[in-house]
Protein backbone atom coordinates (compact mmCIF):
# COMPACT_ATOMS: atom_id res chain seq x y z
CA UNK A 1 0.00 0.00 0.00
CA UNK A 2 1.39 3.49 -0.78
CA UNK A 3 2.28 5.24 2.63
CA UNK A 4 5.03 8.28 2.17
CA UNK A 5 5.01 8.20 5.96
CA UNK A 6 6.28 4.61 6.45
CA UNK A 7 9.24 4.07 9.00
CA UNK A 8 9.67 0.47 7.98
CA UNK A 9 13.21 -0.29 8.16
CA UNK A 10 14.30 2.53 10.01
CA UNK A 11 16.04 3.03 13.47
CA UNK A 12 14.89 6.29 15.62
CA UNK A 13 16.24 7.34 18.70
CA UNK A 14 13.45 9.06 20.83
CA UNK A 15 14.20 10.99 24.10
CA UNK A 16 12.26 11.79 27.13
CA UNK A 17 10.50 8.36 25.94
CA UNK A 18 9.75 7.43 29.66
CA UNK A 19 6.71 9.77 29.62
CA UNK A 20 4.35 12.45 27.85
CA UNK A 21 4.88 13.38 24.25
CA UNK A 22 8.24 11.40 24.08
CA UNK A 23 6.67 8.28 24.77
CA UNK A 24 3.71 8.92 22.55
CA UNK A 25 6.33 9.10 20.07
CA UNK A 26 7.72 6.29 20.46
CA UNK A 27 4.21 4.22 20.66
CA UNK A 28 3.45 5.87 17.33
CA UNK A 29 6.64 5.00 15.63
CA UNK A 30 6.47 1.62 16.64
CA UNK A 31 3.12 1.96 14.71
CA UNK A 32 4.85 2.67 12.09
CA UNK A 33 6.92 0.66 11.34
CA UNK A 34 10.21 1.88 13.35
CA UNK A 35 12.58 0.42 15.66
CA UNK A 36 12.86 2.68 18.37
CA UNK A 37 15.71 3.83 20.82
CA UNK A 38 13.73 4.74 24.16
CA UNK A 39 16.11 7.20 25.95
CA UNK A 40 15.38 8.70 29.59
CA UNK A 41 16.76 8.22 32.79
CA UNK A 42 13.99 6.41 34.80
CA UNK A 43 14.81 2.63 33.71
CA UNK A 44 11.01 1.30 35.11
CA UNK A 45 8.93 4.04 33.08
CA UNK A 46 10.92 3.45 29.78
CA UNK A 47 9.56 -0.58 30.10
CA UNK A 48 5.86 1.31 30.73
CA UNK A 49 6.82 2.44 27.15
CA UNK A 50 7.95 -0.64 25.70
CA UNK A 51 5.13 -2.44 26.49
CA UNK A 52 2.58 -0.47 25.19
CA UNK A 53 4.46 -0.37 21.72
CA UNK A 54 4.00 -2.54 18.68
CA UNK A 55 6.67 -4.67 16.86
CA UNK A 56 10.26 -6.36 17.98
CA UNK A 57 13.73 -4.98 18.37
CA UNK A 58 13.17 -1.94 20.21
CA UNK A 59 16.14 -1.13 22.86
CA UNK A 60 15.57 0.34 26.49
CA UNK A 61 18.61 2.80 26.92
CA UNK A 62 18.58 5.09 30.25
CA UNK A 63 21.05 8.07 29.89
CA UNK A 64 20.85 11.24 31.94
CA UNK A 65 21.12 13.59 28.84
CA UNK A 66 22.28 16.78 31.24
CA UNK A 67 25.71 15.49 30.91
CA UNK A 68 27.35 14.55 27.39
CA UNK A 69 29.87 11.80 29.66
CA UNK A 70 30.07 8.62 27.77
CA UNK A 71 27.38 9.63 25.14
CA UNK A 72 29.71 8.87 21.99
CA UNK A 73 30.58 5.49 23.17
CA UNK A 74 27.14 4.81 23.99
CA UNK A 75 25.69 6.13 20.54
CA UNK A 76 28.67 3.56 18.70
CA UNK A 77 27.19 1.09 21.05
CA UNK A 78 23.54 1.80 19.80
CA UNK A 79 24.72 1.46 16.38
CA UNK A 80 26.35 -1.59 16.56
CA UNK A 81 22.86 -3.56 17.88
CA UNK A 82 20.64 -1.49 16.31
CA UNK A 83 22.24 -0.85 12.73
CA UNK A 84 22.72 2.96 11.56
CA UNK A 85 20.18 5.51 13.15
CA UNK A 86 17.85 7.30 10.35
CA UNK A 87 16.35 9.70 13.09
CA UNK A 88 16.39 11.49 16.50
CA UNK A 89 13.53 13.07 17.99
CA UNK A 90 14.75 14.94 21.30
CA UNK A 91 11.84 15.25 22.92
CA UNK A 92 13.59 15.48 26.53
CA UNK A 93 13.29 18.71 28.28
CA UNK A 94 12.48 20.05 31.86
CA UNK A 95 10.22 22.87 32.48
CA UNK A 96 8.86 25.26 35.28
CA UNK A 97 7.74 28.78 36.59
CA UNK A 98 10.15 30.86 37.97
CA UNK A 99 9.99 34.29 38.60
CA UNK A 100 12.70 35.99 36.99
CA UNK A 101 14.02 37.55 40.53
CA UNK A 102 14.23 33.96 41.62
CA UNK A 103 16.59 32.40 38.57
CA UNK A 104 19.96 31.77 39.47
CA UNK A 105 22.94 30.43 37.51
CA UNK A 106 22.24 27.12 39.04
CA UNK A 107 18.95 26.76 38.15
CA UNK A 108 19.86 28.30 34.20
CA UNK A 109 23.01 26.02 33.66
CA UNK A 110 20.43 23.15 34.35
CA UNK A 111 17.77 24.51 31.94
CA UNK A 112 20.58 24.75 29.70
CA UNK A 113 21.87 21.13 29.96
CA UNK A 114 18.98 19.38 29.74
CA UNK A 115 16.97 21.17 27.02
CA UNK A 116 19.82 22.44 24.89
CA UNK A 117 23.50 21.01 25.85
CA UNK A 118 21.05 17.11 25.52
CA UNK A 119 19.88 17.90 21.82
CA UNK A 120 22.92 19.97 20.71
CA UNK A 121 25.47 16.90 21.69
CA UNK A 122 23.13 14.10 20.66
CA UNK A 123 22.41 15.46 17.48
CA UNK A 124 26.98 15.92 17.01
CA UNK A 125 26.98 12.15 18.22
CA UNK A 126 24.64 10.91 15.95
CA UNK A 127 25.75 12.85 12.70
CA UNK A 128 29.54 11.38 13.42
CA UNK A 129 30.35 9.15 10.20
CA UNK A 130 29.21 5.71 10.42
CA UNK A 131 26.61 6.84 12.98
CA UNK A 132 24.49 7.40 10.06
CA UNK A 133 23.53 5.67 6.62
CA UNK A 134 24.77 8.89 4.09
CA UNK A 135 22.61 6.88 1.56
CA UNK A 136 19.26 7.69 3.19
CA UNK A 137 20.15 10.37 5.01
CA UNK A 138 18.98 11.23 8.28
CA UNK A 139 15.86 13.54 10.40
CA UNK A 140 16.93 15.18 13.62
CA UNK A 141 13.74 16.80 15.54
CA UNK A 142 14.87 19.45 18.26
CA UNK A 143 11.58 20.29 20.50
CA UNK A 144 10.64 24.14 21.25
CA UNK A 145 7.75 25.32 22.45
CA UNK A 146 5.34 28.20 21.37
CA UNK A 147 6.86 29.61 24.77
CA UNK A 148 10.33 29.99 22.35
CA UNK A 149 8.14 32.45 20.11
CA UNK A 150 5.91 33.96 22.21
CA UNK A 151 6.52 35.18 25.58
CA UNK A 152 4.78 34.21 29.17
CA UNK A 153 5.10 35.66 33.04
CA UNK A 154 7.72 33.51 34.79
CA UNK A 155 8.64 31.18 31.89
CA UNK A 156 12.02 33.57 31.16
CA UNK A 157 14.55 29.94 31.87
CA UNK A 158 11.93 27.55 29.67
CA UNK A 159 11.54 30.27 27.22
CA UNK A 160 15.11 31.31 26.94
CA UNK A 161 16.29 27.01 26.20
CA UNK A 162 13.49 26.71 23.89
CA UNK A 163 14.39 30.18 21.59
CA UNK A 164 18.06 28.60 21.36
CA UNK A 165 16.68 25.17 19.89
CA UNK A 166 14.88 27.23 17.06
CA UNK A 167 18.03 29.10 16.39
CA UNK A 168 20.54 26.34 16.80
CA UNK A 169 18.60 24.13 14.16
CA UNK A 170 18.86 26.61 11.56
CA UNK A 171 22.41 26.69 11.76
CA UNK A 172 22.90 23.10 12.20
CA UNK A 173 20.26 22.65 8.79
CA UNK A 174 22.73 24.68 7.15
CA UNK A 175 25.73 22.56 8.16
CA UNK A 176 24.44 19.24 8.03
CA UNK A 177 22.75 19.39 4.69
CA UNK A 178 25.90 18.32 2.81
CA UNK A 179 25.78 15.41 4.51
CA UNK A 180 22.15 14.46 4.22
CA UNK A 181 20.75 15.20 7.54
CA UNK A 182 17.91 17.37 7.92
CA UNK A 183 17.38 19.47 11.18
CA UNK A 184 13.92 20.87 11.61
CA UNK A 185 11.86 22.09 15.11
CA UNK A 186 8.31 21.19 16.67
CA UNK A 187 6.85 23.52 18.77
CA UNK A 188 3.93 22.87 20.55
CA UNK A 189 1.20 24.37 22.33
CA UNK A 190 0.03 23.35 25.67
CA UNK A 191 -0.46 19.20 25.75
CA UNK A 192 -1.46 18.26 29.05
CA UNK A 193 1.60 15.98 30.56
CA UNK A 194 3.59 15.11 33.49
CA UNK A 195 5.40 18.40 32.24
CA UNK A 196 3.38 20.79 33.35
CA UNK A 197 0.02 18.45 35.10
CA UNK A 198 1.58 20.32 38.62
CA UNK A 199 1.90 23.78 37.05
CA UNK A 200 -0.89 26.44 38.01
CA UNK A 201 -1.83 27.13 33.79
CA UNK A 202 -2.79 23.64 33.82
CA UNK A 203 -3.61 22.67 37.73
CA UNK A 204 -6.01 25.91 38.58
CA UNK A 205 -9.15 25.47 37.18
CA UNK A 206 -9.33 29.29 36.42
CA UNK A 207 -5.80 29.47 34.70
CA UNK A 208 -6.66 26.71 32.43
CA UNK A 209 -9.85 28.05 31.54
CA UNK A 210 -7.75 31.32 29.96
CA UNK A 211 -5.60 29.11 28.64
CA UNK A 212 -7.99 26.89 26.66
CA UNK A 213 -9.31 30.07 25.02
CA UNK A 214 -6.04 30.93 23.93
CA UNK A 215 -5.33 27.71 22.13
CA UNK A 216 -8.13 28.13 19.05
CA UNK A 217 -8.69 24.40 19.19
CA UNK A 218 -8.51 23.45 22.70
CA UNK A 219 -5.86 21.57 24.79
CA UNK A 220 -3.95 19.15 22.43
CA UNK A 221 -3.17 15.46 23.05
CA UNK A 222 0.11 14.03 22.75
CA UNK A 223 -0.67 12.23 19.19
CA UNK A 224 -1.30 15.48 17.94
CA UNK A 225 2.95 15.82 18.25
CA UNK A 226 3.94 12.38 17.80
CA UNK A 227 1.93 12.68 14.08
CA UNK A 228 4.29 15.54 13.12
CA UNK A 229 6.86 13.60 14.25
CA UNK A 230 5.97 10.53 12.18
CA UNK A 231 6.35 13.49 9.39
CA UNK A 232 9.25 14.97 10.30
CA UNK A 233 11.00 11.44 10.39
CA UNK A 234 9.68 10.00 7.20
CA UNK A 235 10.57 10.55 3.85
CA UNK A 236 7.50 12.36 2.51
CA UNK A 237 9.99 15.26 4.61
CA UNK A 238 12.87 14.75 2.26
CA UNK A 239 12.89 18.16 1.18
CA UNK A 240 11.81 20.04 3.97
CA UNK A 241 14.96 21.51 6.63
CA UNK A 242 15.23 24.19 9.21
CA UNK A 243 12.22 24.63 9.50
CA UNK A 244 9.97 25.37 12.69
CA UNK A 245 6.60 23.53 12.66
CA UNK A 246 4.40 25.16 15.17
CA UNK A 247 1.93 22.72 16.21
CA UNK A 248 -0.09 25.13 18.62
CA UNK A 249 -4.42 24.68 17.90
CA UNK A 250 -4.10 28.36 16.54
CA UNK A 251 -2.00 29.85 19.67
CA UNK A 252 0.30 32.00 17.52
CA UNK A 253 -2.12 33.12 14.96
CA UNK A 254 -4.26 35.17 17.57
N1 LIG B 1 3.55 19.39 27.40
C1 LIG B 1 3.50 20.57 26.80
O1 LIG B 1 2.51 21.32 26.91
C2 LIG B 1 4.63 21.02 25.95
C3 LIG B 1 4.46 22.19 25.21
C4 LIG B 1 5.52 22.63 24.41
C5 LIG B 1 6.70 21.92 24.37
N2 LIG B 1 6.84 20.80 25.12
C6 LIG B 1 8.12 20.09 25.06
O2 LIG B 1 7.91 18.76 24.71
C7 LIG B 1 8.89 17.92 25.30
C8 LIG B 1 8.22 16.79 26.06
O3 LIG B 1 7.38 17.35 27.04
P1 LIG B 1 6.37 16.46 27.92
O4 LIG B 1 5.24 17.37 28.22
O5 LIG B 1 6.14 15.16 27.28
O6 LIG B 1 7.25 16.30 29.26
P2 LIG B 1 7.31 15.14 30.38
O7 LIG B 1 6.08 14.32 30.35
O8 LIG B 1 7.69 15.81 31.66
O9 LIG B 1 8.53 14.29 29.89
C9 LIG B 1 9.83 14.81 29.89
C10 LIG B 1 10.77 13.71 29.49
O10 LIG B 1 12.11 14.22 29.48
C11 LIG B 1 12.95 13.28 30.13
N3 LIG B 1 14.11 13.97 30.69
C12 LIG B 1 14.11 15.12 31.40
N4 LIG B 1 15.37 15.42 31.78
C13 LIG B 1 16.16 14.42 31.27
C14 LIG B 1 17.55 14.16 31.33
N5 LIG B 1 18.41 14.95 31.99
N6 LIG B 1 18.04 13.06 30.70
C15 LIG B 1 17.20 12.23 30.05
N7 LIG B 1 15.86 12.44 29.96
C16 LIG B 1 15.35 13.51 30.57
C17 LIG B 1 12.05 12.66 31.21
O11 LIG B 1 12.50 11.38 31.56
P3 LIG B 1 13.19 10.93 32.93
O12 LIG B 1 12.60 11.75 34.03
O13 LIG B 1 12.87 9.47 32.99
O14 LIG B 1 14.64 11.18 32.70
C18 LIG B 1 10.73 12.53 30.45
O15 LIG B 1 10.74 11.34 29.70
C19 LIG B 1 9.73 18.85 26.20
O16 LIG B 1 10.90 19.21 25.51
C20 LIG B 1 8.83 20.04 26.40
O17 LIG B 1 9.56 21.22 26.65
C21 LIG B 1 5.84 20.33 25.90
Amino acid sequence: MFNPFSLTGKTILITGASSGIGAQCAIDCSKMGAKVVLIARNKERLHQTLEQMEGDGHMILPFDLASSEGMKETIKDVVSRMGKISGVVNCAGISSVTPLKLITDEQLDQFFRANVYSAINLTKEVTRMGNYDKECGCSIILFSSIMGLCGDKCKTMYSATKGALISAARSMACELAQNKVRVNVISPGAIETPINAKLPHMADPEQRKKLEDKHLLGIGACSDISYACIYLLSDASRWVTGHNLVVDGGYTCI
